[in-house]
């Protein structure tokens, strides 16, 4: 089993890098997209969810750590997991060590995309989804071939509920008091790749290939 974690504050481009990822094998696994899954289907579960991902806030870690654990139970040995976006606490780290461990693996590297704030709230403003296919586009650095619709499936996009500027700052804030600590953990392990993720997407793309190497 071969897993890899993308590390970076909200819009640093993690699902942008996952997709090229993706054409090398590995099970892109989002939890603000499983979460934004659970919102659609309007269960309990993501009913308490949107309110705090409106606010900017993360969701309780047993909540989240259940979800990975359920997703990761049936892996083969060959299974290769790319993580966007999880861990995001201290607690989620140890409980993913304790996971991967239980399965016989570990963690092969993060992924740390850095990318200062300012071009965090550009990109973040500017981002507009597929619903159907969860493309992403941004509406400047990324745009659509044609007007405000999806390549793919031809559907209007959408603005994220959470990329308001305001919700965006309250979420550069939560990430420096509860996921920044994460890059000393793993700088500590040995895992950390750092990547700078103040470029255009293809360069940040050609960066994170080359320095995965054979992965
Ligand atoms: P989540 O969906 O994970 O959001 P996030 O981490 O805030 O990250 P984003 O999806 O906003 O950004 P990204 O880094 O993937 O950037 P992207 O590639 O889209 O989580 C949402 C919420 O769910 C959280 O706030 C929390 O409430 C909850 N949650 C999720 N996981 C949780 C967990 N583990 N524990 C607790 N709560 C959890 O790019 C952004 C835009 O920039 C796009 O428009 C793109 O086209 C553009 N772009 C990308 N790269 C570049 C580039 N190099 N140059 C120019 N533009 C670029």
């Amino acid at each position: 089993m071969k897993v890899v974690v993308l590390l970076g504050p909200p819009g640093a481009g993690k699902g942008t890098v996952a997709e090229v990822l993706v054409d090398k094998g590995f099970k892109h696994i989002s939890t603000g997209d499983l979460l934004r899954e659970q919102i659609r289907l309007e269960t309990p579960l993501g009913i308490e969810a949107k309110k705090l991902m409106d606010a900017g806030q993360f969701v309780r870690d047993d909540v989240v750590v259940g979800m990975i654990r359920d997703l990761m139970k049936d892996s083969g040995a060959d299974a290769k997991f790319l993580f966007d976006g999880f861990p995001r606490t201290l607690v989620q780290a140890e409980k993913l060590d304790e996971l991967i461990g239980s399965l016989g693996a570990t963690i092969e590297h993060v992924v740390q995309l850095e990318c200062p704030a300012e071009s965090i709230v550009e990109r973040l403003i500017g981002r507009r989804t597929c619903e159907k296919c969860g493309s992403v586009y941004h509406v400047t650095f990324n745009p659509p071939s044609n007007g405000d619709v999806c390549d793919v499936e031809g559907c209007a996009l959408t603005q994220r509920a959470d990329d308001t500027e305001e919700t965006v700052r309250k979420r550069l804030e939560v990430y420096a008091e509860r996921t920044a600590p994460l890059i000393t953990y793993y700088e500590v392990a040995g895992l950390i790749l750092k990547i700078n993720a103040d470029q255009p997407i293809v360069d940040v793309r050609a960066d994170v290939v080359k320095a995965l190497g054979k992965v």
